[in-house]
């Protein structure tokens, strides 16, 4: 049975997020592949913090750009010069190949699509038109509406209380573990999206359904 809504999370499960450094790679120097995943680590590790404490939020967008100067002091090897390239390449990341189709094939059957994410809303708006999804997705909730990332229940809430719809009318998708436990906490309808063969965590909070490629939400099989 198709969901009415289907919302995704958007860094790692619409967007590739590794496609900034991957983009600068030879510049960037033999230590890309980690330079990338510190980037992105401490990106959400300070949602996390800066949520746990009251008074800290800063959008995602200074995330961001306070994980890739940490990066930088992290990784002498890489030139700093990149920094506004790598930002820049940040704004408009590649979408991973099955997405254009996949919305477009829920947008056919009448679902709704909704992007929820961390991103700031110029960020997610730029991202969106640089992967030119605007006509696939109905509505970006950014969670900068309630200065809370998820996993905190009121990032979830932003999407039913603003469509005035319940939790288990939404199908929402992450390749975030973490978010998949928050979301299913929360009572969405859950599918983790494993492109990468990651082991489980949070077993007490399960997804629905585990699929390797979002392409899976439009196969009958
Ligand atoms: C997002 C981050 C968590 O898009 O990937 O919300």
């Amino acid at each position: 049975m198709p969901h009415s809504v289907y919302a995704f999370d958007a860094y790692g499960t619409l967007f590739d997020v590794h496609s900034a450094v991957a983009s600068h790679s030879s510049r960037v120097g033999p230590d890309a592949e980690h330079f990338s995943e510190l980037w992105r680590t401490k990106q959400l590790e300070y949602s996390w913090i800066r949520t746990l404490m009251p008074g800290a939020y800063r959008d995602f967008w200074k995330l961001t750009e306070d994980a890739l100067d940490f990066a930088f002091a992290k990784f002498p090897s890489v030139d700093r010069s990149l920094r506004p390239d790598l930002l820049q390449a940040y704004r408009t990341l590649k979408a991973y190949p099955e997405v254009q189709a996949v919305l477009a094939a829920l947008k056919s059957q009448d679902s709704r699509v909704a992007i929820l994410s961390n991103g700031s809303p110029e960020m997610l708006k730029a991202a969106v038109a640089s992967a030119g999804l605007d006509l696939l997705v109905d509505r970006i909730f950014s969670v900068d509406a309630v200065r809370a990332y998820k996993t905190h229940p009121d990032a979830y809430r932003l999407l039913i209380d603003i469509w005035g719809i319940q939790p288990g009318e939404i199908s929402f998708q992450s390749s975030n573990r973490w978010d998949i436990a928050g979301a299913a906490r929360f009572g969405f309808y859950t599918v983790w999206v494993n492109r990468s063969s990651q082991p489980d965590e949070y077993p007490d909070s399960p997804p629905d359904r585990v699929v390797v490629s979002l392409a899976k939400l439009i196969d009958p099989n």
